[in-house]
């Protein structure tokens, strides 16, 4: 069967691809989750700028099985720190197990969640278990873990930071929302700039030499 094409389009970075490939490494290397915010604010153009760039994501036979939707409403953002400090007490009183406590205690997290306030913009990322039409949509996790990187890697780039929470279970996510129930939570991510004093866990990136294999 025939298919329609059109011309590829290559990206020239006009560097050799080592550099171009180097200089995004020395961006992304400064990416830290970020749970200090402040209320400095970001426009919705470049809201919206992140989330094309989540969107040119490939994706399981294009089906694009993501929605994200960007908060800054005051009311709904309190509604979802008040949703999210719910679950997560339930998370560190219940249901938590020993060992995953004891690995997150380098993070020094607890179930304060006033930068979901404070953060001038909260992205909730939604995967969708079927199109809207209801067809059906493949590799799903893959698709829109790829799309949440890469707006995660813009976000970065254009001098943002994020914090990808997982208030678990994230059903409240989809009520507060008025999503539809073939949108499942994914991940909440504020968006916004660290305050002044922010300080993030002394924690290490793998070496390369333990990530990569050569053959
Ligand atoms: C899928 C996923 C879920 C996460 N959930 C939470 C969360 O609920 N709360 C939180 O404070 N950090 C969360 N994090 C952030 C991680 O703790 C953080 O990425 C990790 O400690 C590495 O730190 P870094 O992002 O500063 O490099 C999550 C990260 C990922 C990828």
């Amino acid at each position: 069967m025939s298919h329609a094409t059109v011309p590829h389009q290559s990206f020239n970075p006009g560097v050799s691809s080592q550099v171009a490939a180097d200089a995004f490494y020395q961006t992304l290397r400064l990416r830290r989750s970020v749970r200090q915010f402040s209320a400095r604010p970001v426009p919705v153009e470049t809201i919206r700028s992140l989330v094309a760039c989540g969107g040119s994501a490939p994706s399981g036979a294009n089906k694009q099985p993501w929605r994200f939707v960007a908060v800054s409403d005051a009311a709904i953002k309190r509604q979802i720190r008040l949703g999210a400090e719910a679950e997560e007490r339930e998370f560190y009183e219940r249901r938590a197990t020993p060992e995953w406590l004891a690995d997150l205690a380098p993070l020094g997290t607890d179930t304060d969640k006033s930068f979901l306030e404070i953060a001038p913009w909260l992205v909730v990322v939604f995967k969708m278990m079927k199109t809207d039409d209801a067809a059906q949509v493949y590799y799903v996790n893959e698709s829109v873990g790829i799309a949440v990187g890469m707006f995660l890697a813009a976000a970065q780039f254009a001098g943002l930071a994020t914090l990808t929470h997982t208030p678990s279970p994230m059903a409240f996510l989809g009520e507060i929302l008025g999503r539809p129930a073939h949108e499942r939570p994914y991940l909440l991510i504020p968006v916004g700039y660290a305050t002044e004093d922010c300080r993030v866990p002394d924690i290490h990136r793998k070496p390369l030499s333990e990530i990569l294999v050569e053959r």
